[in-house]
Order: structure tokens, then C-alpha cells, then sequence
């Protein structure tokens, strides 16, 4: 594998954070780690103190957003032990939004890696609070400086690392919009790009004017089949049955969501439909009293308990506090992020004294 160069800042700022009180995404890590695709490959693979990028007005993410992202957790063990939860499976789908953006792959073998040493690197950042962690914000970005509108020829690929505590401190409502969507069928609604989450913005923020947290976003030719909730994937329980959208190309294909389906098979029993499933069938399931529990998936969300529902001039109320699956996934997966839970599926990568060395 290439050689990372690395270079350490000469002062932390670590000193300057209360981990008690996390703005999500807001404050940065002492390190930051970069490569650029120059020439058709991939060279410059550095981790050094986080500072601005220098752009030229002609950039041209900043014309037509050749940008892709991933979102992952570090956390540490009881015994201190930094780790990592399924680092290839992100780098797996990084790539799999690079093919869709007609942007380079990313080595895979040195994705884990860039990661597994910068995390090293700033390890003392993991807060120390169960519950809260080191989010990983690994992203690339076009490099070419030209207005023509075509795929560039240069990239830069970067990770940023920030302390968080939770994303969302309490249950969420959410509403659908018969206006507007996310994603189409063929479309970019399963890639990890930057253009996914600026769409949802002004929906987002009409939403929030009725109220409501976040748009539970449907299918986008009959407004009818749910999809998720774009900074989430999401599941329902009704009756018996735990059912969650299939990801049939317009849905985020969500590690968190993954993961929570084969803790539910493997450990409860329950099989989970994937599948599609309209809302008109939650609304039934709602009247006759069968919906149980509504709760997203995600990186950065982890498991958020959703307590209402508003579609087409109906509300559905949920009480959380008698929600069973969603608590047992998220202390199931807090467990196994901080080692106090055995991790019998081989998920978690501690990052070991020789990586730190
Ligand atoms: C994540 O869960 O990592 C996400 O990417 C969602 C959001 C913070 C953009």
C-alpha cells in the first residue's frame, strides 16, 4: 500500500470541547486526512492538521456538484480501545456513489486505512460518553477548474473527523410531501452525493414551518410508496412484522439499516420484510391499532423513535416510551460500539496498538 505522510499539528485544541454539550458537525478534530486523483491516479495520501481548502471560482463541484460523501462512527471500547464498525462496507458503497457520479474509485484497502490512522491519530477526541462517538465524514470532491459541464479529470478525497453526541436527542415527527420528491427510478436516490440532501432542503424547511422534523419522503410516481427520510432509512412495526422499503434503487442503501436487520434476524427471530410498503398501509395498520413502533436507521441517527405522522390531513400519534425493537437495536448497537456487548458477528475493528504505533 502507498506510504501515508503524516504530519501532527504542533497544539490541540482538543482542551477547547465539552463533550458533555456536542454540536453535531460543527467542530473538527486536530487532523484531517486527503488524497488527490491527479493523472489518473491516485497520489498524496496525507494526514495533517485540519485547515480551508483553497478553491478557484471555477471549481467544478461548485458548478455541478460532482461531490460524494460517507458518514461512519468510531467509538471506543470500556478498555479504552478505539473501533471502527464495518469500515470496508462504507468504503464498498463510497465507491458504489463514485461509479454513479462518474468520479474515480477510491482504493478500498487504503480507505480503511487512511481512516483506521487518522482515527489513531486523534483517538483522544472519542468522546467518553456511551451514546456519543467520533463521526467520520469521508467525502470527494471534483478538482477540475472549468464552467464546461463535463466529468473531471482531478479529484480530491478527504476525511474529517468531529466529535458527536446524539444526532437527534429526542423522538421526531415527520410528514409527507405530495409535492415534491427525493429520488426518481434511475436516478442518483441510492448514491451518497451532495446533491441528494441539497434537494431535500427547501421540502425540509416546509416541513419544519408545519412542525414537523423531517419529510418522510414517498416514491415519485404515485406519491404512494414510502421510501425514507433522507438523513435516514426507515421501519415500521406492525402486528408482528418488522418492515422496512426494499432498496430498489432510489433509497440509501443504509449500513445502519443492514445491521439492524441481521441483529433482528439472527438474534429475535424476526424476519424483516423488505419490501414495498405504502402509506396508506401504515394508516390502516394505524386504525386498527396494529402499527407498534415507527423508527429510522442511520450513521449519524442510529435509531430515532418517531412519534408522528402527518399525510394527507391524517396524523398518526405513536408513544415511543412503548417502543421494544427500536430500544433493544440501539442499546444492541451501542453495546457492540462500546464493547460492553460481545461482538459475536465480527463487526468491529479495534484499532490495535500496532496501527497506532
Ligand atoms: C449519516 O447518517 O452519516 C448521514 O450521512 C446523514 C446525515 C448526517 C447527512
Amino acid at each position: 500500500m502507498p506510504e501515508i505522510k503524516i504530519t501532527h499539528s504542533n497544539q490541540s485544541r482538543i482542551s477547547e470541547v465539552d463533550f458533555n454539550n456536542i454540536p453535531f458537525g460543527r467542530i473538527c478534530t486536530d487532523h484531517m486526512a486527503s488524497a488527490d486523483f491527479i493523472d489518473g491516479k491516485w497520489t498524496n495520501f496525507e494526514i495533517r492538521p485540519v485547515e480551508p481548502l483553497s478553491l478557484h471560482p471555477t471549481n467544478m463541484t461548485l458548478h455541478y456538484g460532482q461531490a460524494i460523501f460517507e458518514g461512519m462512527k468510531a467509538s471506543k471500547a470500556v478498555d479504552g480501545t478505539p473501533m471502527l464498525m464495518r469500515p470496508e462496507l462504507h468504503a464498498q458503497r463510497f465507491n458504489a456513489s463514485a461509479v454513479r457520479m462518474c468520479m474515480p474509485e477510491f482504493p478500498e484497502d487504503m480507505f480503511v486505512d487512511m481512516i483506521y490512522k487518522l482515527v489513531s491519530i486523534d483517538r483522544a477526541w472519542i468522546p467518553p460518553i456511551s451514546g456519543s462517538s467520533m463521526y467520520i465524514r469521508p467525502f470527494m470532491i471534483a478538482m477540475d477548474e472549468n464552467v464546461g459541464v463535463r466529468a473531471s479529470s482531478n479529484y480530491k478525497f478527504m476525511v474529517l473527523t468531529l466529535p458527536a453526541g446524539p444526532y437527534y436527542g429526542r423522538p421526531i415527527s415527520l410528514t409527507t410531501s405530495t409535492e415534491h420528491v427525493r429520488a426518481v427510478d434511475g436516478g442518483v436516490g441510492e448514491a451518497k452525493c451532495a446533491g441528494n440532501y441539497a434537494a431535500s432542503l427547501y421540502p425540509a424547511t416546509l416541513a419544519n414551518k408545519r412542525g414537523f422534523d423531517q419529510v418522510l419522503w414517498l416514491d415519485a410516481h404515485e406519491f404512494k410508496y414510502i421510501q425514507e427520510v433522507g438523513t435516514m432509512n426507515i421501519f415500521f412495526v406492525i402486528g408482528n412484522k418488522v418492515i422496512t422499503p426494499a432498496t430498489s434503487g432510489s433509497i440509501l442503501k443504509g449500513i445502519t439499516r443492514r445491521n439492524m436487520i441481521e441483529i433482528l434476524k439472527v438474534e429475535k427471530g424476526i424476519e424483516v420484510e423488505e419490501r414495498a410498503l405504502s402509506i396508506d398501509e401504515v394508516m390502516a395498520a394505524h386504525a386498527d391499532g396494529t402499527l407498534k413502533e415507527v423508527f429510522g436507521s442511520g450513521t449519524a441517527a442510529l435509531v430515532a423513535n418517531v412519534n408522528r405522522i402527518a399525510h394527507d390531513g391524517n396524523v398518526m400519534e405513536l408513544d415511543p416510551d412503548n417502543f421494544e425493537i427500536s430500544l433493544y437495536l440501539k442499546a444492541k448497537i451501542n453495546g457492540l460500539r462500546d464493547g460492553t456487548i460481545e461482538d459475536t458477528y465480527g463487526w468491529m475493528t479495534p484499532i490495535t496498538e500496532a496501527v497506532m504505533a
